[in-house]
């Protein structure tokens, strides 16, 4: 397996048009174990369900707790039903109760190393830090690796909200405070 000191003698240039990261990560007093997340996003993959597109991706995340979590794409017979691995994985750790997030790698069978399409580097956006490390790897042991904000730069985070979105989300909770929930009528 391999980690990022030793990426250079392994990564294939010009599949991808980004440039490629190097350097060595360790964010949180946590170092990332690359080796497991790019085994953990293989065997992700492998349960993919994509009987459309028949393009499996897995992805392995190291949320802010040093857990992995993982997730496939997941497709659907009305194709815009269709998750992302990255979404699903991001879900998965939320669900756990993890907000901050190291590290995510994404896995595809195939040469060509995958980046995270649009919609996903702007989920990405939301948890990680634009500093944070992104990697694709494939079954030939191959790996890139951008920051997230190399891959989504100047993005649109929950900072643009602060003022407005945590007033409104507060007068919320208030009111459900001082009333309860309602009843449902049926
Ligand atoms: N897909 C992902 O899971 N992640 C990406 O970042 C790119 C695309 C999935 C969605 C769909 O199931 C298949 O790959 C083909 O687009």
């Amino acid at each position: 397996m391999n980690t990022p000191s030793d990426l250079d003698s392994v990564i294939k240039s010009g599949h991808n048009r980004l440039p490629m990261v190097t350097m060595s990560f360790h964010l949180m007093n946590t170092s990332i174990d690359w080796a497991l997340l790019q085994q953990q996003a293989r065997a992700a993959s492998e349960q993919a369900y994509a009987p459309y597109s028949h393009f499996p991706v897995g992805v392995a995340i190291q949320a802010g707790s040093g857990k992995i979590y993982t997730g496939c794409n997941v497709e659907n017979a009305s194709y815009g039903g269709t998750i992302c691995a990255e979404r699903n994985a991001i879900a998965a750790a939320i669900v756990a109760g993890e907000r901050e997030f190291q590290a995510l790698v994404v896995f595809t069978p195939q040469e060509r190393l995958t980046p995270p399409c649009g919609m996903c580097r702007q989920v990405i956006a939301e948890f990680f830090t634009p500093e944070s490390p992104v990697a694709s790897c494939n079954h030939l042991a191959q790996i890139q690796q951008w920051s997230v904000g190399e891959l989504l730069p100047s993005a649109f985070t929950p900072l643009y909200l602060a003022q407005s979105a945590k007033v409104e989300t507060r007068k919320l909770f208030d009111a459900t405070e001082a009333t309860g929930p309602t009843e449902s009528s049926n």
